[in-house]
């Protein structure tokens, strides 16, 4: 399965560059927070509150299973996708694992204040995106293939990861 999969923190870029990468290489994107959301016919919110994070990450593993055994396809996993070794092993199998690298301030400057972040929901997002980032980058520095640096725009990203990796 020669599949580009990014991974990273929520507000890292993973779609925008994922939307561009695509169009570069000329191959399908996926989203599978989009494809979550569009199978349980539900927002990310909602699935958090009506049925619990657990839920949502079985729901998680389950598409990316599905997704990942597809090929030349860019696909973009949400922020905590790259947390459990079993979606890690599932993502290897499926391509190129590339870690769209940031800091937790770029990051919430780029994540709209509109609940659709219930991680980051209430309070000082700052605060709880960098408490999250630190326990969070090891295992997605563990997870990834390739470390892309994530600052700058996603035009220069995109093209970044179409010169290293090869489909
Ligand atoms: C999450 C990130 C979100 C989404 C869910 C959980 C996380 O995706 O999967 O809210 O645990 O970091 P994005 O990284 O695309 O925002």
């Amino acid at each position: 399965m020669n599949n580009i999969i990014l991974c990273g923190f929520m507000g890292s870029g993973k779609t925008t560059v994922g939307r561009r990468l695509a169009h570069i290489l000329g191959c399908r994107f996926v989203d599978t927070d989009a494809e979550i959301e569009r199978t349980a016919q539900m927002k990310t919110s909602q699935i958090f509150a009506e049925l619990g994070e657990p839920a949502f990450r079985r729901m998680e593993t389950e598409t990316l299973r599905r997704v990942c055994s597809g090929s030349r396809q860019v696909i973009s996993v949400g922020g905590g996708a790259a947390l459990s070794e079993e979606n890690v092993s599932i993502m290897k199998q499926g391509g190129t694992v590339v870690l769209l690298d940031i800091d937790a301030k770029t990051a919430v400057g780029r994540i709209k204040d509109d609940g659709s972040r219930p991680l980051l929901a209430g309070g000082d997002r700052l605060a709880k995106a960098e408490a999250l980032l630190e326990k969070r980058r090891p295992l997605y520095l563990r997870a990834a293939d390739i470390v892309i640096d994530s600052r700058n725009s996603a035009v220069v990203t995109a093209k970044k990861i179409a010169d290293t990796v090869k489909m």
